[in-house]
């Protein structure tokens, strides 16, 4: 049971104790905080260049620097409407679980998290809708059942932990990139703070939730949960290569660019660096 370990655990306490303690200090009306001009302006970077899919492809050098521009503008409302997607699904499990038997003491924290990601979704749907006049659909694949087992748990937050340290890769980037519109760097500096208490928080609870079931599994199943785990990281960050942003943008054969990007040299180190903490905190826990 998670409550039990956790309340053995002062160390873990302390954090939730202090993570909540921030979450009501920090707290922000987010329908008040943000300015929303009519538009932004459309020749410039709507998303860090380094952080678009094309980087450091050969594909980049055959597009116009305005198709670079266009390219950045959909990227960017496909990396906002993956957050939206991303955050109902969290929102579905962790409702599921607070107050239920085995996670009475995260439940004060969950409070906050499920309030945090209501306004995370709000300011993100925002953004789609205002300029770019849509949510992009989920990623086919993105809503695969998780095994009902005893395991369910702990894949359900590894998942959260890993889309949300995927998103901060990108949000604690662009909230300083000068060559960004000032909404743009807000939404993403606000949503890095938030999240940097969901994933201090996220990173404790896995391990809790690994260390109950390390003692209950077989060697095949450990296998299993690190096989699952290693597809859901391809899964997030192919679902940043979205065919429709490519159709978007004026890309002749969105399907073709989507192959040719994924199999190109800078996808490798793209991945990489996305994934460079979470790889490292996955590796270090056991957990693949
Ligand atoms: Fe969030
Ligand atoms: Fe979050």
């Amino acid at each position: 049971m998670v409550s039990k370990l956790i309340d053995q655990d002062d160390r873990f306490l302390g954090i939730l104790d202090r993570l909540t303690t921030k979450s009501i200090d920090d707290y922000y009306n987010p329908y008040k905080l943000f300015e929303w001009p009519q538009s932004l302006p459309a020749a410039m970077w709507w998303m860090s260049p380094e952080l678009t899919t094309t980087h450091g492809t050969e594909a980049a050098e055959r597009l116009t620097q305005e198709q670079l521009y266009a390219l950045s503008r959909h990227e960017s409302i496909n990396f906002y409407s993956l957050n939206v997607h991303g955050i109902r699904e969290l929102l579905i499990e962790v409702t599921k679980r607070i107050h239920t038997t085995g996670f009475e003491t995260p439940s004060e924290f969950f409070h906050h998290f499920i309030g945090e990601e209501n306004e995370h979704m709000w300011f993100f749907a925002e953004f789609c809708l205002r300029y770019g006049r849509k949510i992009y659909r989920q990623p086919v694949g993105a809503s695969v059942e998780i095994p009902r087992s005893h395991v369910e748990s702990l894949l359900v937050f590894a998942r959260i932990l890993i889309f949300e340290e995927l998103v901060d890769h990108f949000n604690s980037r662009m909230a300083l990139d000068e060559r960004l519109d000032e909404t743009i760097r807000a939404i993403n500096r606000i949503h890095h703070q938030d999240e940097s208490r969901h994933i201090a928080f996220g990173r404790e609870l896995v391990t809790v939730l690994f260390e109950d079931v390390k003692r209950t599994s077989s060697d095949e199943e450990l296998k299993e949960i690190a096989d699952y785990l290693r597809r859901y990281l391809t899964f997030s960050f192919e679902s940043l290569y979205n065919p429709q942003v490519y159709r978007d943008a004026g890309i002749e054969n969105p399907l073709d660019l989507r192959r040719e990007l994924l199999e190109s040299p800078a996808r490798v180190e793209f991945e990489r660096s996305v994934f460079r903490k979470t790889s490292k905190f996955l590796e270090k826990t056991g957990l693949i």
